[in-house]
């Protein structure tokens, strides 16, 4: 059955973990559906994973359009959440109320996710009261990384703690119906899971979140340029690709792909007339 904003609520009240990979393919979707994982992330992660930029920055509105379109082709189960891009929402709140309801219009999608706490409140409510479902994301939010000074941990002063933990309360008292916690200590992010009502995801934020999310190629082993300590290869499927390359070329190249049994036939005949 698929999961809604209200099922999602309700697995934090009994303590079920909630599951949640990214996708940005027809293809993959299709795989994870079938997996029984719980959500899907149509992260702007794309835009470096998909597509090569060393950040999310480049990401534009067409890019999630087209990966969380593909996405959704793909699922018929699946609670589907797509990533506002940078500059989709910080610059104003209309901006923000149309360009989250581009992503629900133009890619069949069930909630968006944007980055920031107090600084968005004013986004996240107006689009939650437009009837868009909103997941927040607070501590280490990528599109800031300029502003970071990099890909750090998040929240390990005092003064930085005390602000994520107030960037949690902000987004959910805006209408975050989840909050993802990225690259903060798994201490701060216990404690944000135990004071919020809203389910929280980590990804780099510890055992004691109520559920997780990672980009899917880093669990698979797919994504060597950078593997950060918080990611676990469920799988090897980086070398098994390599390797089934490498099998392909040497048949190819050695002639024993493709044989008869993978062509198509025609009558000896035509083939006669053709030679005249
Ligand atoms: O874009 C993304 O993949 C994300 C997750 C890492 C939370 O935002
Ligand atoms: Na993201």
């Amino acid at each position: 059955m698929k999961n809604t904003v209200l099922s999602l609520m309700k697995m934090k009240e009994s303590r079920e973990k909630i599951s949640m990979l990214t996708c940005y393919d027809y293809s993959t979707a299709r795989l994870m559906e079938s997996s029984g994982i719980n959500m899907i992330l149509v992260g702007d992660s794309l835009g470096n994973t998909m597509l090569g930029y060393p950040d999310t920055l480049s990401v534009t509105m067409e890019d999630m359009i087209h990966h969380g379109a593909a996405v959704v082709r793909g699922c018929n189960d699946i609670f589907v959440v797509v990533d506002m891009p940078f500059m989709s929402y910080q610059t104003s709140v209309y901006d923000a109320v149309v360009n989250a309801g581009r992503l629900i219009k133009e890619t069949g999608c069930n909630a968006v996710k944007l980055e920031g706490g107090a600084a968005v409140k004013d986004q996240i409510k107006a689009i939650t009261d437009a009837g868009i479902p909103v997941v927040a994301h607070i501590g280490m939010t990528p599109q800031s990384v300029n502003a970071f000074g990099g890909f750090k941990v998040q929240g390990k002063s005092e003064a930085q703690a005390a602000r994520i933990l107030q960037d949690a309360y902000d987004v959910q008292e805006a209408g975050a119906f989840m909050v993802v916690l990225e690259c903060v200590p798994a201490k701060l992010a216990a404690l944000i899971s135990e004071k919020l009502a809203i389910p929280t995801i980590g990804i780099g934020a510890g055992e004691g979140c109520d559920g997780q999310v990672l980009v899917y190629q880093d669990m698979l082993g797919m994504f060597q340029d950078y593997v950060p300590k918080f990611v676990k290869h469920f799988a090897n499927a980086g070398e098994m690709m390599v390797q089934a390359f490498k099998d392909y070329d040497q048949e190819v190249k050695a002639g024993t792909y493709p044989t008869e049994a993978h062509g198509f036939k025609i009558e000896e005949e035509i083939i006669e007339k053709l030679k005249e």
